[in-house]
C-alpha cells in the first residue's frame, strides 16, 4: 500500500517535472533574426542548419503596409503565386505567428509582392527528438 503510494507520487512528480520541460523545449524563431521579414534576404540560407520541431513557432516582424505572410502549396511557392493561399497568417499588426503544429513542410511567402525580392521561406517540421534517457535516482 505504502509502496504503491510512493510509486504514484513518483509518477506524478516525474510528470510535473517533465511537462514544463516540454514547454521550454518549444522554440520561437524570429524569421530573419535581426533583419526580420524583409526584401533581399535569402531565407533558404536563414533556415539552413536549423531544425524545426512540432510545437515550435515562427515569428514574423515586418512593415504591415508592405508585406504579409501567407501559406501556399509547393507549386505556388516555387512560382511565387499568392492568389490562392492555403492559409493567411496576417493579422494586421506587422507581427505574426506561424505555429508549427504538424510534421510536414510549410511553404510561406510574402503575398503582397509575390515573394517580393526573395521573401519566401520553406521549413520542414520534424518530430522532436526523444528526451535524454531518464536516470532513476539511486535506491537506498
Ligand atoms: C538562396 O540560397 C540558396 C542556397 O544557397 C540558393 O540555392 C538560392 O538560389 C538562393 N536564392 C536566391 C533568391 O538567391
Ligand atoms: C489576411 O487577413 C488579413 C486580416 O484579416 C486581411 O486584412 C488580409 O486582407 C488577408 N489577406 C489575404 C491575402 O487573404
Amino acid at each position: 500500500m505504502a509502496r504503491s503510494t510512493v510509486l504514484i507520487a513518483a509518477v506524478v512528480l516525474a510528470f510535473l517535472v517533465a511537462a514544463p520541460m516540454l514547454e521550454v523545449m518549444a522554440k520561437k524563431y524570429t524569421v530573419g533574426d535581426k533583419k526580420f521579414w524583409n526584401p533581399n534576404i535569402n531565407y533558404t540560407i536563414w533556415a539552413q542548419g536549423k531544425h524545426f520541431y512540432v510545437g515550435d513557432w515562427l515569428y514574423f516582424v515586418f512593415y504591415r503596409d508592405q508585406h504579409n505572410i501567407l501559406e501556399v502549396n509547393k507549386a505556388d511557392y516555387e512560382k511565387c503565386i499568392s492568389t490562392h493561399p492555403i492559409r493567411n497568417y496576417t493579422r494586421g499588426a506587422g507581427r505574426d505567428i506561424v505555429p508549427l503544429y504538424e510534421t510536414r513542410r510549410y511553404y510561406l511567402l510574402d503575398g503582397r509582392g509575390g515573394c517580393f525580392h526573395g521573401m519566401k521561406l520553406s521549413v520542414l517540421v520534424e518530430t522532436p527528438p526523444p528526451p535524454p534517457p531518464f536516470t532513476p535516482p539511486p535506491s537506498q
